[in-house]
C-alpha cells in the first residue's frame, strides 16, 4: 500500500532542516535581545477561541478552519494562527496581573488552514510569532516592527518591503466604512462573488482581493487614511517617527488591510517582491487593542506579528541565500582518509566533542579536497583532517575555512588551537 502525506502538508528533512534551524536559532537570539519569552500553547483549542476573535465573517473562519467534534462532541479546531491562543492563555493564567508590562511573548508552532495549496501556501505551515501586551505606546508598535525587520536582516534579506497602515479605531473605521460602501455600491455587480459577500459582512476585506476586476473598482475609492481620528493619526505619526529614528525604511500603504477582525490601529506586513506569486507576505501583524477584554481579560492594548517559517525558507532558497551562522558555537568537520571508525580518528573526535565543540564527520568522502569543499558549502568553521601522516605522527591538520590557512599540530594541542583560531567569543 502506498500512502502519501495529505495535500498541503510537507515532510521537512535534509537541507530544509538546516534552514529551519538557522532561522529558529537566529530568531531565538533576537527574542532574547528584545526581551521576549517563549510560550507554548496547544495545537487545538475550543472552536470559539478562533471564531470569536478572528471574526465569524472572515475567510479563515468561514472556509479554512479544521474543525471537528471530539469524542464527547465538543467542537475543537486546529489553530489557524497563534494570537488568539496566546490571548486565551494570557487571560486564563492571569499573566497580565503578575508580570511587568508590557508582557512580551514569542511562539514557534505549526498552524492549519484549509486553503488551496500552492507555492508558499500550505494547509499545515509553521509560524514564528511575537505578542506584546499591556501598552498602547507607539514605541511598542515600533519595537515589534523593528524586531520583525531585524529578524529578516539577520537572516540575510536585503530587499524586503515593510508596508504600514492604520485601520483606525472602531470610531474612525465606522465612518470610513460608511463612505466606502457608498462609493462601491454602484459598482457592486462588478465585484467577484466573494467580495459581494464581503460588502455586507466585512467590506475592508475587499481591499485584499487579488482579482483585477475588484482591484480596479477599489483603486479609486476613499482610503481609511483620510478618516483617521486625531488620536489614531497621532499614534501612527508616533510609530513612523520612531521607525525613522531607527533608520527602518517603510512604505505607507493605505490599501493595506489584514485578514482578521481583531486588528485595530497600526498594521504592517513584510513583503518580498522576489517571490513570483501572490504569496509574497513573509510576515505581518498589528495592534489588537480589544482582544484581551473580549476574552474576559483586562481592558489592555496589545500588538504583535507572525512570520511564515516555510515561506521565509522558500524565498531564502530561491534567492540562493545560505543558512550558515556567522556566530555561535564553533562547528568543525572531520575528514579522515582511513574512515571515521578508525581508533585514532575516534580519539580525536572524542577530544573535540568533549570540549563542547560541534564536530560532524564526513562519512562519505575518501578525498580530502572533496571533503573540504563540502565543509565550506555547509558553513563549517574548520575542517579537521586526519591522513596517514597525521596518524603516524600523532598530530592533526586543521584548515580554517574562512581564509584557508592550514595548521598541523600535535593532537594534545588541538582543542586549544581550534579555540585560538576561531576566537573564544564564537564559543560564547
Ligand atoms: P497572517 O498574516 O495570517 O497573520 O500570517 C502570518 C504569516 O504566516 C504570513 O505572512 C505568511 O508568511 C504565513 N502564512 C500564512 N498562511 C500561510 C499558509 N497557508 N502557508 C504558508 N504560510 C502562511 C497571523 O497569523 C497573525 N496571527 C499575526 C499576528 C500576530 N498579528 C498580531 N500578532
Amino acid at each position: 500500500m502506498k500512502l502519501n502525506s495529505p495535500r498541503g502538508t510537507s515532510d521537512i528533512y535534509g537541507e530544509d532542516i538546516e534552514y529551519r534551524d538557522f532561522v529558529i536559532e537566529t530568531v531565538r537570539e533576537l527574542f532574547k535581545v528584545f526581551g521576549f519569552q517563549e510560550i507554548i500553547t496547544p495545537a487545538f483549542e475550543h472552536t470559539e477561541v478562533f471564531s470569536r476573535s478572528i471574526g465569524e465573517s472572515t475567510d479563515i473562519v468561514q472556509k479554512e478552519m479544521y474543525t471537528f467534534p471530539d469524542r464527547k462532541g465538543r467542537s475543537l479546531t486546529l489553530r489557524p494562527e497563534g494570537t488568539a491562543s496566546i490571548v486565551r492563555s494570557v487571560v486564563e493564567k492571569k499573566m497580565l496581573s503578575s508580570q511587568e508590562l508590557p508582557l512580551k511573548l514569542f511562539y514557534i508552532g505549526n498552524m492549519f488552514r484549509y486553503e488551496r495549496p500552492q507555492k508558499g501556501r500550505m494547509r499545515e505551515f509553521w509560524q514564528i510569532g511575537a505578542e506584546a501586551m499591556g501598552s498602547s505606546e507607539p514605541l511598542i508598535d515600533a519595537e515589534v516592527i523593528w524586531l520583525l525587520s531585524r529578524i529578516f536582516y539577520n537572516l540575510g534579506f536585503k530587499k524586503l518591503q515593510l508596508r504600514i497602515n492604520s485601520i483606525g479605531c472602531s470610531q474612525c473605521r465606522g465612518s470610513f466604512i460608511h463612505e466606502f460602501k457608498e462609493y462601491i455600491q454602484p459598482g457592486l455587480g462588478g465585484l467577484c462573488p466573494d467580495c459581494r459577500n464581503r460588502f455586507e459582512a466585512n467590506p475592508l476585506r475587499i481591499f485584499d482581493c487579488k482579482k483585477s476586476s475588484c482591484r480596479s473598482i477599489v483603486s479609486g475609492s476613499p482610503k481609511i487614511s483620510g478618516f483617521l481620528c486625531p488620536d489614531c493619526r497621532k499614534h501612527l505619526q508616533g510609530v513612523k517617527k520612531i521607525l525613522t529614528g531607527l533608520s527602518i525604511e517603510y512604505y505607507i500603504d493605505d490599501s493595506l488591510v489584514r485578514g482578521f477582525d481583531y486588528y485595530t490601529g497600526t498594521i504592517f506586513e513584510m513583503v518580498s517582491h522576489e517571490l513570483e506569486s501572490a504569496q509574497n507576505a513573509l510576515g505581518g501583524g498589528g495592534r489588537y487593542d480589544r482582544l484581551l477584554s473580549e476574552f474576559g481579560g483586562p481592558d489592555m492594548p496589545a500588538t504583535g506579528f507572525a512570520l511564515g517559517l516555510d515561506r521565509t525558507i522558500l524565498v531564502m532558497k530561491e534567492l540562493g541565500m545560505g543558512c550558515s551562522r556567522k556566530t555561535g558555537p564553533v562547528k568543525t568537520y572531520m575528514i579522515t582518509l582511513s574512515g571515521p571508525g578508525e581508533a585514532y580518528s575516534l580519539e580525536v573526535l572524542r577530544d573535540i566533542r568533549e570540549a563542547g565543540i560541534a564536530c560532524q564527520v564526513d562519512y562519505a568522502s575518501r578525498n580530502i579536497g572533496t571533503g573540504i569543499k563540502k565543509a565550506g558549502k555547509k558553513g563549517f568553521d574548520l575542517a579537521v583532517i586526519i591522513g596517514d601522516e597525521e596518524i603516524h605522527k600523532g598530530c592533526v591538520t586543521i584548515k580554517d575555512l574562512d581564509n584557508f590557512r592550514q595548521y598541523t599540530i600535535d593532537r594534545t594541542r588541538l582543542v586549544k588551537k581550534i579555540l585560538e583560531i576561531t576566537g573564544v567569543e564564537k564559543n560564547g
